[in-house]
């Protein structure tokens, strides 16, 4: 029986590694990225399942999945504008993204399926901080939260409860991280400001994450509520699928900056 051992939540800013690179130790975000890191060395993982919203890399309007499991045994980065960060290659967990398949269909979950994916800023800036050895294994799992209509946050709940029960069905033993990659209020490109952001909602959602009411979240995360939020806030559903494996487990990190939340929950205890 595999075993969920952390989980852990970041934005994916494109231009954090440089900013970083550039001012090492001066930045908040590279301290709260930092942070995050300490709790997944701490759990020693042997596969990380990344939730993500795919930006227009991997999809686009010609096929847009509500939700894609990458079943991949290898993946590079590709180069993106305005993110300048290292080139990294990254090995999949084939044979459990496969099962996982597998259990998602047998679950009325119907995930599409890609056997080449190309790894972005959504995976790659948060790898960057928190494993910069690149040599944990991933599952990504994608959503079409930038291409609405979404799949609903409820749904994203109930997908993250069902891949609990797959890895505690799952028969490899494994230490499983789960990842959950954006922000919580953001807009890109306007016609708002990519300095605004909304912050009542954001301090809701870190509220209620607080106290461990995710549903409160998937129930008040709306289309309509994440629309305003701005228009990558759908990158909440992410966050909202890792809410659904966690069992009720309180956050043993949780920071924000703006419309971007940070967090860390260490679940050895099996919660
Ligand atoms: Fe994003």
């Amino acid at each position: 029986m595999a075993k969920i051992v952390t989980a852990f939540g970041t934005p994916h800013t494109p231009f954090l590694p440089e900013q970083v690179s550039n001012a090492p130790g001066q930045l908040k975000p590279e301290a709260m990225m930092n942070e995050v890191r300490e709790h997944l060395e701490k759990a020693k993982p042997d596969v990380i399942i990344v939730f993500t919203s795919d930006h227009f890399v991997n999809f686009f309007y010609n096929h847009f999945p509500a939700f894609c499991v990458g079943v991949i045994d290898e993946a590079e980065t590709t180069p993106e504008t305005g993110c300048n960060m290292p080139h990294y290659s990254l090995q999949g967990h084939k044979r459990m993204a496969a099962a996982l398949h597998r259990a998602a269909l047998r679950s009325n979950f119907d995930l599409a399926t890609a056997q080449e994916v190309k790894l972005e800023h959504t995976i790659m800036v948060p790898l960057h901080f928190i494993t910069p050895d690149m040599n944990i294994p991933i599952i990504p799992i994608y959503n079409g939260g930038l291409a609405p209509p979404a799949p609903s946050a409820r749904r994203c709940y109930s997908l993250g409860r069902m891949v609990r029960r797959f890895v505690e069905d799952w028969d490899g033993g494994e230490r499983v991280a789960l990842m959950a990659s954006g922000s919580v209020s953001l807009e890109v490109g306007g016609p708002r400001d990519t300095s605004w952001f909304d912050e009542p909602w954001v301090e809701t959602v870190k509220g209620l994450i607080r106290k461990g009411d995710y549903q409160g979240v998937a129930r008040r995360a709306t289309e309509e509520k994440m629309l305003a939020a701005g228009n990558v806030a759908h990158e909440l559903l992410n966050w909202t699928t890792v809410f659904g494996a966690l069992d009720g487990a309180l956050p043993d990190y949780l920071d924000s900056q703006r419309g971007s939340v940070f967090a860390a929950w260490d679940l050895e205890d099996g919660r």
